[in-house]
């Protein structure tokens, strides 16, 4: 009977977890794991000086880059942090009332949301009190590279050291964890958002040829890789834009090893963070990540050959986590069901 009635109540209080990330907000209900995944886009639309939100999520981001002049698809977050605060409350409200559905709430829910490690005491506050605005009782953080980390079956309770390098859509995080503790984290505003940008500079230096983020995204998700191809070729790749001398349509075709060549500059960056994290660690702990290597999350770890790059430039084993997209949000929501991660929860 006390279970039912646990039961009863824990299916009436919903508690969730956020991965609220610079390109993806994941939703994890607890009991119920990941609920939601949707991008973090909201489309606002202004009339008569009056802005509304027209879309939010998977609907605003179709919209991205094709909206008349009335709609404007935005982010809310950029680089990991809030951009636009009241956008991005707005946001989160949106999607916890979209994990509600028709089911009432019968208590409001505690939330765990996850903030950049980097992230500055206004930053969070902001963070904090979209959630409470969304109707949550308790708002607990979680720092993202933990999270990350707790996601990815890393051994973050025991004394040992380990290594997570989250690649996100804003920002990297390379954190070396231990006993419930970041030892070392330094985070840079380098990820996938970067590498696009890096693709279409790339594509208007070398074609004269205009082509939009969201254009370079999908091309970096087929062919991005880390270091040149074997044959030095790879993959031929087609792609539509605007001319830009005579502003025209145009198709060109570029190659895999045009790609690696685009994004050496934000992956060298990424590489970067990691050396320079590894000669922070403490000798103890860097001995331990000789033997446990480094894991990479995040959908940056996602990009072919980046394991083997890094495991090349630093001489340490480095495996990428089963589905590095969904680590952070399966991590928060961890922490918010398993009493041995209570320790990693903040409340300011
Ligand atoms: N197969 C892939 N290859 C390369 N990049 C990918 C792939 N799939 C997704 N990505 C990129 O991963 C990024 C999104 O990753 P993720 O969802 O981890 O970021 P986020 O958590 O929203 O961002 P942040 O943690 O910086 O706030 C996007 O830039 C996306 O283009
Ligand atoms: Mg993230």
């Amino acid at each position: 009977m006390a279970n039912f009635f646990s039961r009863l109540f824990q299916f009436g209080s919903q508690n969730m977890a956020i991965d609220l990330g610079t390109a993806n907000t994941l939703v994890y209900v607890e009991g119920r794991g990941i609920v939601l995944n949707e991008p973090s886009v909201v489309a606002i639309e202004t009339e008569n000086g009056i802005k509304r939100v027209r879309a939010v999520g998977d609907d605003a981001k179709m919209m991205m880059g094709k909206t008349p002049d009335s709609i404007e698809a935005i982010r809310p977050l950029r680089d990991g942090v809030i951009a636009d605060i009241e956008v991005a409350e707005h946001m989160i409200k949106y999607f916890i009332k979209k994990v509600h559905g028709k089911r009432s709430i019968l208590r409001h829910p505690e939330i765990v949301i996850c903030v950049p490690s980097g992230s500055t005491s206004v930053e969070r506050r902001a963070i904090r009190d979209a959630a409470s605005n969304a109707g949550a009782s308790q708002v607990y953080l979680i720092l993202e590279p933990m999270a990350a980390a707790i996601g990815a079956d890393m051994p973050v309770t025991e004394p040992v050291g380990s290594m997570v390098v989250d690649i996100g859509g804003g920002t990297t995080e390379v954190a070396v964890l231990s006993l419930r503790g970041l030892a070392y984290t330094t985070s840079v505003r380098v990820g996938g958002d970067k590498m696009d940008e890096a693709i279409v500079s790339y594509v208007r230096r070398h074609h004269n040829l205009l082509i939009g983020e969201s254009t370079a995204e999908r091309i970096k998700q087929d062919y991005a890789i880390a270091i040149p191809p074997p044959d030095g070729i790879g993959e031929i790749i087609h792609l539509r834009g605007r001319d830009l001398v005579n502003g025209v349509p145009k198709e060109i075709t570029i190659n895999q090893a045009n790609i690696a060549e685009a994004l050496s500059e934000p992956i060298g960056a990424i590489v970067e963070s990691v050396r320079i994290a590894l000669e922070n660690t403490a000798p103890e702990l860097a001995a331990d990540i000789v033997d446990q290597g480094i894991v990479l999350t995040g959908g940056g770890a996602l990009i072919k050959m980046l394991d083997v790059h890094l495991r090349e430039e630093t001489g340490l084993p480095v495996t990428v986590a089963e589905d590095p997209l969904s680590c952070v949000a399966l991590g928060t929501g961890r922490a918010l069901e398993e009493p041995v991660f209570r320790g990693v929860l903040m409340t300011a």
